[in-house]
């Protein structure tokens, strides 16, 4: 491959986008068609959900003390999410004794008395109500807003989730009797019959631990979802794979059998821990490659085999310190945008009443701070916001059909400045159409432009002379996220990592971007010079 004078640590990815101006109102209820969810009128709806928790020891909705929750909804959508992922635990709804529990009741039982004067003063009208009509009041929330509910059956027995062997994840298990679980699912279903909002239920999360087979997650989780479709026929139903829902390999060569169709979605979970520490230990670009590689084979071909995958969690320590999430998320966002995939990220809450016998735990998972009132970062929303509208399906505008360069570490994507022929990065909306050539050179369309190192190797820009070699991009390193292309004199240089399909990515470690210029927009040429280069461990 040559010399590699300089390495720079960018990625970006080349994704296939439709920009649409106007997000249409979702004819509901969804339903799929191939590997899309679709609303009634047949038009792709993205998930772009967060997490929002019910499922702990108080079995009330999060945050209820420290904001009223029509705000909360309201903010939800403000920050462009379209859906929550919204967890219950099985037993609320199985034992009468529990469901029937008024919220005070719940929190005076665990002796929290904090959350209900907290709740006295934002959510009056739920502290004296029961827990389901409290978990009731919320879905009407979000209805009024407009916001779409996945009800998750998180666990059994509420409270922080998931251990490998607490008796708590797999069919089986002490706390796990499938009999009571389908007639929580039924109830469940029923309860929300009817409720339009209300457009998806997960079956259970992260199925794992020492009983996990294949033969029963086919007959309980078959027999799950008939009693799902049949309590509420409108509503899709997700089911996770095993090991933490990290493997629905096995439906490769088994499929379900179902009764009805069209309304089948898996879903998938994903963190930097979910392999240790490896992001930290191992060379980022051959973590990035390996784990999509497995991530591909074991959840990911679903969607080409014909079905809609969403993935139901993924996040990261918001506040960015932590180096093993910060490369990780960089990976993850730049296969989710080549897929389109669905999500739901992990999660809107900034604290909770209790975790872990923590009262008032800080989440710094979470996108909302403690208070439940300021954003904690938002960086992290700017960096999945083109991610929450969708790039591609029906209903969306093929003539439209393009490329864009995207930029998982901003969230933005590389845009032509208006006067010059200069880059920067800048809301992929505003994107002009790229298109890889199969020549191998980044054009813009209609522009007679394409992507080109200078003479020396040590900038980026856009030059009109695209048949040099200095114009010719190619896919290298194990993420297949770095670009490179050779000077004249034979010299290869890389220009990214992070892209999967056809671009480059950045790395989160690495900022190299100057001070906005007046117009916003940040310049990237200066950006690309081998002077700002950073070696990183690994790469
Ligand atoms: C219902 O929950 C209560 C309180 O946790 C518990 O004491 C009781 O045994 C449960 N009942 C059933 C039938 O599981
Ligand atoms: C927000 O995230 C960015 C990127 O990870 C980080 O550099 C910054 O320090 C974070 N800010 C806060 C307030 O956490
Ligand atoms: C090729 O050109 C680049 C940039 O001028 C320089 O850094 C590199 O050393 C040259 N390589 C060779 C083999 O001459």
């Amino acid at each position: 491959m040559g010399n590699f004078t300089c390495f720079f640590i960018l990625h970006f990815l080349l994704i296939l986008v439709i920009i649409q101006h106007v997000q249409p109102s979702t004819s509901l209820p969804l339903s799929t068609n191939s590997r899309w969810i679709v609303d009634e009128k047949g038009r792709r709806v993205k998930l772009a959900c967060v997490n929002w928790a019910s499922h702990l020891e108080p079995m009330v909705a999060e945050g209820l003390s420290k904001r009223p929750m029509d705000a909360v909804a309201e903010q939800i959508v403000s920050m462009g999410f379209n859906c929550v992922r919204f967890t219950w635990p099985l037993f609320l709804i199985t034992n009468d004794s529990l469901g029937s529990l008024t919220v005070r009741r719940s929190f005076q039982r665990l002796g929290l008395l904090e959350p209900i004067a907290g709740i006295q003063a934002n959510n009056p009208s739920v502290i004296d109500a029961t827990l389901i009509e409290a978990f009731q009041a919320v879905v009407s929330s979000l209805g009024r807003n407009n916001v779409m509910v996945i009800l998750d059956n998180h666990l059994s027995r509420p409270g922080w989730c998931c251990g490998y062997s607490d008796g708590d994840g797999f069919f089986g298990d002490p706390n796990f009797n499938p009999d009571l679980w389908i007639t929580g699912l039924t109830r469940m279903a029923t309860l929300f019959n009817g409720v339009t909002n209300v457009v998806a239920m997960s079956l259970r999360n992260e199925l794992r631990g020492p009983k996990q087979n294949i033969n029963d997650w086919y007959r309980y989780m078959q027999k799950g979802a008939e009693a799902v479709h049949l309590a509420n026929p409108n509503i899709l139903i997700i089911l996770s794979g095993l090991s933490f829902d990290r493997d629905l390999s096995f439906i490769r060569t088994r499929r379900l059998t179902l009764t009805f169709g069209q309304k089948l979605v898996f879903e998938l979970h994903w963190y930097g821990f979910t392999d240790g520490n490896a992001w930290v230990t191992n060379n980022p670009n051959k973590m990035c490659g390996k784990t999509t590689d497995y991530t591909m084979k074991t959840s990911g071909f679903l969607v080409d085999a014909g079905y809609p995958l969403l993935v139901s969690e993924f996040g990261i320590d918001i506040r960015g310190t932590n180096v093993n999430d910060n490369r990780y998320l960089n990976c993850f966002l730049g296969m989710v945008a080549e897929l389109d995939l669905d999500w739901a990220v992990w999660t809107l809450v900034g604290s909770y009443y209790l975790r872990e016998g923590t009262a008032g735990f800080n989440e710094y998972y979470g996108i909302l701070d403690w208070n439940w009132i300021d954003i904690r970062n938002s960086s992290f929303l700017d960096r999945i916001s083109a991610l929450q509208s969708p790039f591609r399906g029906p209903g969306l505008s093929e003539t439209k059909l393009h490329k864009v360069i995207f930029h998982p570490s901003t969230g933005l994507c590389i845009l032509r400045t208006p006067s010059a022929n200069l880059l920067s990065l800048g809301p992929c909306s505003d994107s002009e159409p790229w298109n890889y050539s199969p020549r191998k050179t980044l054009e813009l369309k209609g522009a007679n432009l394409c992507l080109q190192s200078d003479g020396s190797g040590t900038t980026a820009m856009l030059g009109t002379v695209c048949s040099r070699s200095n114009s010719k991009w190619e896919t290298v390193s194990e993420s297949l996220m770095h670009l490179s292309s050779k000077l004249g004199n034979g010299t290869t240089v890389i220009l990214g990592s992070g892209y999967r399909a056809l671009a480059f990515a950045l790395s989160s470690s690495f900022s190299p971007f100057p001070s906005k210029s007046p117009d916003g927009s940040r310049p990237i040429s200066s950006s690309l010079s081998c002077s700002s280069f950073r070696y990183q461990a690994g790469y």
